[in-house]
């Protein structure tokens, strides 16, 4: 398990080139991925996005007008830096604000969200249950949770394949771009580590989510995960 200050600042080191790195390492799948994910959401008032980084999630959100008002919380403050600059270019500074916070502590009352969403977040967080607990408390009765996950392919051969870019390639690309020696080890470790499909589901229920369930995208190789309270 990595420290909070490990984490955010890993995400500093790496903010410049995150955006263009994500695109170019997925082949631009991840912007699809956002696009299917915020498809599932239905239109709210008020949205907490949790580790928001670059606020793409968000930006996708506010595109499909399926949120009024958006807050997006992050621990890496260069992250949230190029979120705030995105968001300035495309005129969604009245209706998203970037706020410095940790998925584990959030201050906000019990209640305050009707819908709260992460994309790409959870299994960074150095106390997952915390963070998944923290997202139960925050959120209305009734409000929709979207979470959006990288995952495992089911078919071998495709696992075996998407295995050998993960480990081998996108590292190297990942470490020659952004400059970073440990960075993208630690998102395919993180990856391999962290849990997926029905395991994800079952931990909801377990912390009182109701619905839970998970839609895999792309032969596997992301998940979105939804559910309500
Ligand atoms: C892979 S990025 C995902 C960013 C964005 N949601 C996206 O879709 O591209 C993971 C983000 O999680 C943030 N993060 C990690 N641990 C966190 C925590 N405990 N609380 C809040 N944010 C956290 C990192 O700073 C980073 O910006």
């Amino acid at each position: 398990m990595q420290e909070k200050h490990d984490i955010g600042n890993l995400f500093n080191r790496i903010a410049d080139t995150y955006d263009t790195l994500n695109h170019l390492l997925s082949f631009n799948m991840d912007r699809y991925w956002r696009k299917k994910a915020v498809k599932r959401l239905q239109p709210c008032n008020t949205l907490l996005d949790v580790a928001t980084g670059t606020a793409d999630l968000s930006i996708e959100i506010l595109r499909q007008n399926k949120a009024r008002h958006i807050i997006g919380t992050d621990i890496s403050h260069a992250m949230m830096q190029k979120g705030i600059q995105k968001i300035n270019r495309r005129k969604y500074a009245d209706r998203i604000s970037l706020l410095y916070a940790d998925a584990s502590q959030l201050s906000f009352e019990d209640g305050s969200f009707d819908a709260v969403t992460c994309a790409y977040g959870v299994r960074n967080f150095s106390d997952c249950q915390k963070g998944l607990k923290e997202m139960y408390r925050v959120l209305k009765d009734g409000g929709q949770l979207l979470i959006l996950e990288f995952s495992y392919p089911d078919n071998a051969c495709i696992r075996k394949l998407y295995n050998c870019y993960f480990t081998r390639i996108l590292p190297y690309i990942g470490r020659k771009i952004s400059k970073d020696k440990t960075a993208y080890s630690y998102f395919c470790q993180s990856v391999k580590e962290f849990i997926w499909g029905q395991d994800m589901t079952q931990t909801l229920e377990h912390i009182g989510f109701k619905s839970a369930k998970y839609h895999p995208l792309t032969f596997g190789i992301t998940t979105i995960y939804t559910a309500t309270k």
